[in-house]
């Protein structure tokens, strides 16, 4: 997600915001800004804002030419979720009288209801981003105490956000607030910074509070102070960090790619953020079509590759189920050669983590060109597949720099799931209880992936035993297919061990003759719909002497005695089990890919975004 930094002190605060801008790069590069308070009373007393609409080195040209003077200031580097990367949608965002100033790291979920209520009072809006609601309700509650304006406002908001900010009214205060999103106060000597995260800051102190959930800070020369929402003081938690700036860019890590599996429950939740109401009904902003015309559309083509692929398998599966209506994945390379049968029926799903896909952007466009009515998933703002397709569902995951997607593919199979529930409700092919239950499944999804996250040196334990064989089979039926296929995909891309998927029962059609027992499989039998029949495959791979992993719901004997090793994971959903069974995988590949000592965040031979077919 965005990067986030606030300047108070001393020292003059352009500077500090341009180096730590260009360390806070790597969460978001769209745009970036800075807003810094000029020293002196009154009139002289103005702020000056410098933006830019693509990356922080030219912000930093702009700034070393015309470089702004002051000791309280703001920076901002974006990873754009509401609103395009342009000029305008670039923070700093202010209010009617460029009288407070917001930047801000996170999702405001009812921005929209917030926008209609403050354009009534007369609040004229400029940008098209949702954090501009922010410095417009400070402005609507602010009645000479910035502070209290602040805490009111934030009140009304729901969803997630990191924020810095300040008033000209009040030169030596520096406010920072959290809610689902993290932001750390740094403490210097006569100085202080509010950061989304250390790496901002990591040069100048070591010293940091962590603010809370539903936190203010109040920094001003005499140092910060820290409240509750309803103004009551706390004592925030202090730590002393010794990280390097890569360090801490990996969040004290050792690689991107084990720092974003756990950042996992975030992008499930922000993919669903803004979009789920709690009686299910889902909308997305950017693909915002009227349910009548939805109804039209009498089936899906999903189509993506590699990881994507995987995702647009599971979205088949899941929107055949829910909404009753033909769904097939397609392997987008392949696609394009082919004479496939649909037309303007058809609602074209592009599944694409960088929008940039050179085989992919091919289907999308073909889709386009026999009047399918097409949207693009993806986790970049205005990216090719953003642009050529007739909509979007954006990811919101914050970037992605391990090679091998994980958190990306985790927010793909939300957002599909939510594509699904649409799908289902406007075909009323989804009973009101079905629905419940689904959204209930959806919810809780955060809080489970935490848990499992939690169990972290379990799977390194099981990765450890399992790294010294050379070949593994994974296995699983209905959505442990696809879920099998990507856990396979991912072992082999980072660890260069051969990894093969195929369907439980397929198994015994052929690849079963590769089992003995140096050839262990992964058997994934959580589904309740086909848990016996994986019961079965397993013994019958057993019988072949090959050791078995096997993922099996909790408090389910069926595999006890039977398989190797039994990982146990909570009852819930199927589609919810396909995003927690893909957790485990990724952290077991990733733990198998360590243990042999490979570089899992780079890869031999691949790169993050394939833009050649
Ligand atoms: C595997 C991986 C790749 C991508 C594929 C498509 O970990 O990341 O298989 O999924 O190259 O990329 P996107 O989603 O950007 O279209």
């Amino acid at each position: 997600m965005c990067g986030i930094i606030g300047y108070l002190g001393d020292r003059e605060a352009t500077p500090i915001l341009m180096e730590s801008l260009k360390r806070l790069e790597y969460r978001g590069y769209d745009s970036a800004g800075v807003a810094v308070l000029a020293d002196g009373a009154g009139a002289d007393r103005r702020t000056s804002v410098t933006k830019s609409e693509t990356k922080v080195d030219v912000l930093i040209e702009k700034l070393q030419a015309n470089m702004p003077t002051g000791k309280l200031g703001i920076g901002h580097t974006r990873w754009a979720t509401h609103g395009k990367p342009t000029y305008v949608n670039a923070h700093p965002h202010t209010d009617c009288h460029q009288r407070i100033y917001v930047v801000h790291n996170g999702i405001i979920e009812n921005f929209a209801e917030l926008k209609s209520e403050l354009e009534a009072k007369g609040h004229e809006f400029t940008s098209d981003t949702d954090t501009e609601v922010v410095p417009h309700l400070i402005e609507a509650n602010y009645k000479g105490d910035f502070l209290a304006a602040v805490r009111a406002a934030l009140k009304r908001l729901r969803g997630a956000y990191a924020m810095a900010m300040f008033s000209t009214d009040d030169p030596e205060l520096l406010v920072g607030a959290r809610l689902n999103a993290p932001l750390v106060v740094g403490l210097g000597e006569k100085e202080y910074y509010v950061a989304s995260d250390i790496t901002a800051i990591i040069p100048y102190t070591k010293r940091v509070l962590v603010l809370g959930e539903g936190e203010v800070a109040a920094v001003t020369p005499l140092g910060p102070q820290v409240y509750t929402l309803d103004g009551h003081t706390v004592k925030p938690k202090l730590i002393h960090v010794d990280w390097d700036v890569t360090q801490a860019q990996k969040g004290g890590y050792p690689h991107f790619m084990l720092k974003e599996i756990n950042e996992s429950s975030e992008a499930v939740a922000n993919a669903m953020r803004g979009r789920l109401t709690d009686d299910g009904a889902v909308s997305f902003r950017e693909f915002d079509v009227p349910d009548e015309d939805l109804k039209k559309y009498r089936e899906v083509l999903l189509l993506g590759m590699g990881t994507s692929l995987h995702a647009a398998m599971i979205g088949e599966q899941v929107i055949e189920d829910w909404a009753g209506i033909p769904a097939r994945a397609e392997d987008a390379s392949e696609f394009r050669y082919r004479r496939p049968t649909f037309g303007k029926h058809t609602l074209g799903v592009v599944i694409t983590q960088s929008g940039e896909t050179a085989d992919t952007l091919v289907g999308l466009h073909q889709a386009k060109e026999r009047g399918a009515l097409t949207v693009a998933i993806t986790n970049v703002v205005a990216s090719s597949a953003a642009r050529d397709a007739d909509g979007a569902i954006y990811l919101n995951a914050g970037p992605e720099i391990g090679v091998a997607s994980t958190k990306t593919f985790l927010a793909h199979l939300m957002s599909l799931y939510l594509l699904g529930l649409r799908l289902a409700t406007v075909n009323g092919r989804v009973s009101l209880e079905r629905r419940d239950e689904i959204v209930k499944a959806l919810r809780a999804l955060p809080g489970q992936v935490d848990e499992l996250l939690a169990r972290n040196k379990e799977i390194a334990e099981l990765a450890h035993r399992y790294s010294k064989y050379r070949n593994f089979m994974y296995t699983g039926r209905g959505l442990g297919y696809p879920v099998g296929l990507e856990g396979a995909l991912k072992l082999k891309e980072i660890s260069y061990i051969h990894a093969e998927g195929t369907t439980g029962g397929e198994l015994k059609h052929g690849p079963i003759a590769l089992l003995d027992d140096q050839f262990p499989v992964v058997a994934i039998c959580t589904a309740s719909s086909t848990k016996d029949k994986m019961v079965s495959n397993v013994h019958e791979i057993v019988a072949r002497n090959a050791p078995v992993l096997a993922l099996i719901t909790e408090g389910d004997k069926s595999l006890d005695g039977v398989a190797t090793d039994v990982f146990e994971m909570p009852e819930v959903e199927e589609a919810a089990a396909a995003i927690l069974n893909s957790v485990m995988l990724q952290l077991f590949a990733y733990h198998v890919a360590v243990e042999l000592g490979q570089n899992v965040d780079q890869p031999r031979n691949l790169a993050k975004s394939v833009t050649v077919e």
